[in-house]
């Protein structure tokens, strides 16, 4: 049945206006208008409510295998959690653990695919390089992937030396391909990490002391370099500081075609969480900084030198030992207490997903710091134009997919774990006061979350297979 949504304010990345949406049977957006009208058209009034395109996400990792134990929600909870949050939209990252790219994907999408409940794609890491692997990148393009991630820390595990950087990013450019850079530096990160350890620092604060700052800087810079050498687009995932942000700009006043994603995360929190007795549910890769650094982001965003936010959701128990109940059943899944007596072996990562576009609207355009079309910019449309899913994602436009959320800007909430949909035993934005929710969220013209209610389907998600993205 088609549906119109009427007498809402449409939020977009440039603009802001009272009209009605008419969604037809297919589930895309047939009509934006007004005195919009279909016969049999179910009628939902949005008068008071905002309409924004569905959230994208572009950096999750669910059901991620890592130091013995796996990221507790997998690719049915964490996007039910996404689209309890407002995010219609996810991108994975596929682990290349066999010779065969086209292996790693089928492998991938085993696990998501009989789970997904909202649309999804995936990244391509890149942790082995040979000449094999080049000949294979024009493989994904027909598989729908688009981008490669690589890694300058994690020596023998993730990383691979510049040579292979410089080559990855030569055969990215002759396909179209955008590179995505986890920038740290992974040899400063290995001798600090063996000497904290052997001086008997095993706490929590060390897994960000044995990372230095500078790291993300001087990777970033000598990416950027051989990115303009070899005339490829790069985007930096998960930037945390604000040495990293100088380097992006300088870049990009270069003429490099780079850009840079954030993630709520690195604007909140510091190495004064991580000294905290449960610092392990701070403890990421990259970590978080200081206030400094916050700021700097958070400048970077005003500004507009910043071009989306991501999550990077990897989440894991705080305490793996103990039980919670998620849909009618008691799961627990080993979590940060395996660091319990040595940083090293805390599994990476934090739960965001759900959390991200709740925290950037009071903390961004409640405050003050970006308007709402800045706001949907960063967390839908740019996303979906960099990765190659504009305009059928993060839009709101006549053929794009009906990925609506109705949001109520009057809405408070005391937020925490007992609100956020994330399959986890705690949330990093515990008893913060949110204003303004999602009330109602389309995928494709279904209703997935009504108010408190679930209404998406293990499977429905479709796999989104994208073209080549922009540089903004
Ligand atoms: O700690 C994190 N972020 N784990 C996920 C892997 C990554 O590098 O993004
Ligand atoms: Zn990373
Ligand atoms: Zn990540």
């Amino acid at each position: 049945m088609s549906k119109i949504i009427e007498n809402g304010m449409l939020i977009t990345a440039s603009e802001t206006f009272k009209a009605d949406i008419l969604i037809d049977d297919s589930g895309c957006i047939s009509a934006i208008g007004h005195n919009l009208d279909a016969p049999g058209a179910e009628r939902i009034d949005a008068t008071g409510k905002l309409i924004l395109p569905g959230g994208v996400d572009p950096h999750t990792h669910f059901d991620l295998p890592m130091f013995g134990t796996v990221s507790s929600d997998d690719h049915y909870t964490g996007h039910k959690a996404a689209a309890f949050g407002g995010t219609t939209t996810v991108i994975d990252f596929v682990n290349q653990d066999h010779d065969s790219l086209k292996k790693c994907v089928d492998a991938w999408h085993k696990k998501a695919d009989d789970k997904a409940a909202i649309d999804f794609s995936f990244h391509m890491n890149i942790v082995k390089f040979d000449e094999s692997v080049a000949k294979q990148i024009p493989d994904l393009l027909e598989e729908g992937i688009t981008t490669l991630k690589i890694f300058t820390a994690y020596n023998g595990v993730l990383r691979i030396d510049d040579n292979k950087i410089f080559k990855v990013l030569r055969v990215a450019a002759e396909n179209g391909v955008l590179t995505l850079l986890h920038a740290e530096n992974g040899d400063v990160i290995e001798t600090l990490v063996e000497e904290a350890l052997a001086e008997g620092h095993t706490s929590s604060e060390w897994h960000a002391l044995s990372r230095p700052a500078w790291g993300a800087g001087d990777a970033i810079l000598r990416v950027a370099g051989m990115a303009h050498a070899a005339d490829a687009s790069l985007y930096i995932v998960h930037m945390n500081t604000a040495i990293g942000v100088d380097m992006l700009k300088y870049s990009r006043e270069q003429g490099v075609k780079i850009m840079g994603e954030t993630c709520p995360q690195y604007l909140f929190f510091t190495l004064d969480n991580m000294r905290q007795p449960d610092g392990a549910k701070w403890i990421c890769s990259p970590p978080m900084r200081d206030k400094s650094d916050n700021e700097r982001i958070w400048q970077a965003i005003e500004r507009g030198e910043m071009q989306t936010i991501g999550t990077d959701h990897c989440p894991f128990f705080y305490d793996g030992t103990t039980p919670i109940e998620y849909e009618g059943e008691m799961i627990a899944i080993p979590g940060k207490e395996l660091g319990v007596d040595d940083f090293t072996k805390t599994p990476n990562g934090l739960p965001a997903v759900g959390d991200r576009l709740l925290v950037m609207w009071t903390e961004g355009v409640v405050k003050g710091r970006i308007s709402a079309n800045e706001f949907v910019a960063m967390n839908c449309t740019n996303p979906a134009k960099i990765f190659g899913m504009y305009p059928r994602k993060g839009a709101l436009l006549p053929g794009s997919d009906a990925d609506i959320v109705i949001w109520d800007p009057q809405r408070k909430v005391k937020y925490g774990v007992a609100h956020s949909h994330q399959r986890t035993d705690y949330n990093l934005f515990e008893g913060w006061e949110l204003m303004g929710y999602p009330e109602k969220v389309f995928l494709r013209g279904k209703l997935i979350v009504d108010g408190d209610k679930w209404l998406g389907e293990r499977g429905s998600g479709e796999f989104i297979k994208r073209k080549e993205g922009e540089v903004l």
